[in-house]
């Protein structure tokens, strides 16, 4: 099987960049459809294996799922005859956990194994489980066989507050909520457009949900019907990626459709950094290398902060700043899978200690007063990139690892393209656009 890419760097790149749709929405757009009745016609759905794998696993639990045209997808939940989803679907797909509530709409109970323990982190879902708990909805966790038995025994209804806010946690309440006969409330939610796209859809086909500041209220909603397609957002995390590639590599691009709402704490900071940031339309930037990139420090943080899924793109760029600069990683405790692939490179990165003041505030997974963690490095830059092998442990580091290679002198051979492929639609087409040589292999 053809899973790594050859790529020679060292060009500037140019050109193009048409986003495609965004994968945290494909995926939830896809799973909430199989509690709406009759087709569910979806647009801008990228082909990527996040939602191939999932196309495949609501198909073995008796949905129907087909691609229409390039990018539209027809869903339908009439056949659904399993409410049980398989460990080795449960394994691949994270998200698969998030079948909880269509499942729980068509059957009353269900079989999900533990998602848990992931690449970038632990990745727990003990505050999604207390979510649940707190709506009525009953949750046993056998650890013979890793599976949750979630049951409803009456109708989800009351409130429950998010210790920490949650993304997926925030979406799947949500829809837990869709069953309520009554008012369910979700506090402390979190607030990534990923999730105001998820709510736009669900109204759109007859939900009753009203998101304040940081808070969700689901009333009672009617059986969901959506009359005419919807279209899902673009990417972000594709913008940013493609944007910080070109500007380190000296070039130019131009990328939409994107709205401004979307990316602000984005484009602050390649401004800050030197990059050249220019609004062409409403839905359209282009980046370009206007001179030295600086040296900028990062935190990342929920939304509406600098997205913790951008900072290893952002490492990139920042190999080519003229000076050191600092990532500290706040919302997962293991997204630094690519720093010793990039030292390989030549790049000069480091992990260091910082003081953290109330570190249990600071950090958003489940912080253990005991552990070590690693949660800052700083890069030194510039950086002369030559080639090496390099292998890809997770999605967003496998991009940042791509593109460093592009950025190096020489060949470079990347293993592990179906991880980057679980995120990217048509990477190898889109850099080869932008006049980058890279080919699978
Ligand atoms: N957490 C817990 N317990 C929980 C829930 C979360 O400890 O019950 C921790 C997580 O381990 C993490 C932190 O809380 O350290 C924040 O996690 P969150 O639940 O917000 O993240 P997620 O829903 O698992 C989604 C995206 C991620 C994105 C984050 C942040 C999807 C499928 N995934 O993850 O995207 O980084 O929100 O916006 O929507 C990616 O696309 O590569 C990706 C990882």
């Amino acid at each position: 099987m053809t899973d790594s890419y050859l790529i020679s760097g060292g060009k500037s790149l140019k050109g193009e960049i048409i986003l495609s749709g965004a994968k945290n929405v494909a995926l939830k757009t896809i799973i909430a459809a199989l509690m709406f009745k009759g087709d569910v016609v979806l647009k801008n759905i990228p082909r990527i294996n996040d939602v191939l794998d999932l196309i495949e696993l609501i198909k073995s639990l008796g949905a129907k799922a087909e691609f229409k045209e390039k990018n539209t997808l027809v869903i339908n939940s009439g056949g659904l005859k399993s409410n049980r989803v398989d460990l080795q679907y449960g394994s691949k797909i994270r998200v698969s956990f998030m079948l909880i509530a269509p499942l729980l709409h068509h059957f009353g109970e269900c079989f999900v194994p533990n998602p848990g323990g992931c690449r970038i982190g632990a990745r727990p879902i003990d505050r999604i489980v207390n979510g649940l708990i707190a709506l009525g909805i009953k949750v046993n966790y056998d650890s013979k066989t890793g599976y949750y038995h979630v049951k409803i025994i009456k109708k989800p209804k009351g409130n429950y507050r998010f210790e920490k806010p949650s993304h997926t946690g925030t979406e799947l309440l949500m829809m837990i909520g869709l069953m309520t006969d009554g008012k369910v409330e979700i506090d402390n939610i979190a607030n990534e457009p990923e999730i105001d796209d998820l709510i736009l859809y669900l109204n759109a086909a007859g939900a009753n949900i009203l998101e304040e500041k940081n808070k969700i209220t689901v009333s009672k909603s009617p059986q969901l019907k959506l009359k005419e397609a919807f279209t899902i957002m673009s990417d972000r995390n594709e913008l940013v990626t493609y944007a910080t590639l070109v500007v380190a590599s000296g070039g130019d691009v131009t990328i939409g459709p994107i709205n401004e709402n979307l990316i602000t704490s984005f484009l602050e900071i390649m401004k800050k950094a030197g990059a050249g940031v220019e609004e062409i339309s409403n839905f359209k930037y282009r980046f370009f290398y206007q001179g030295k990139i600086k040296p900028v420090d990062i935190e990342t943080s929920p939304h509406p902060g600098f997205m913790t899924d951008w900072q290893p793109n952002w490492a990139i760029l920042m190999l080519m700043a003229n000076g050191s600069s600092v990532i500290h990683e706040r919302v997962f405790e293991n997204r630094f899978s690519y720093v010793e692939e990039l030292n390989k490179l030549g790049a000069k990165i480091n992990f260091i200690d910082i003081k953290v003041e109330n570190p249990e505030f600071v950090y958003h997974f489940n912080h253990e007063k005991d552990k070590t963690y690693q949660q800052t490095i700083k890069i030194k830059g510039p950086s002369e990139l030559h080639n090496a092998v390099l292998n890809i442990a997770d999605l967003r580091a496998g991009a940042a690892l791509a593109c460093a290679a592009l950025l190096a002198t020489g060949e470079s051979i990347v293993n592990g393209a179906s991880i980057l492929e679980r995120g990217y639609e048509n990477f190898v087409e889109k850099i080869g656009k932008l006049g980058g040589e890279i080919k699978k292999i």
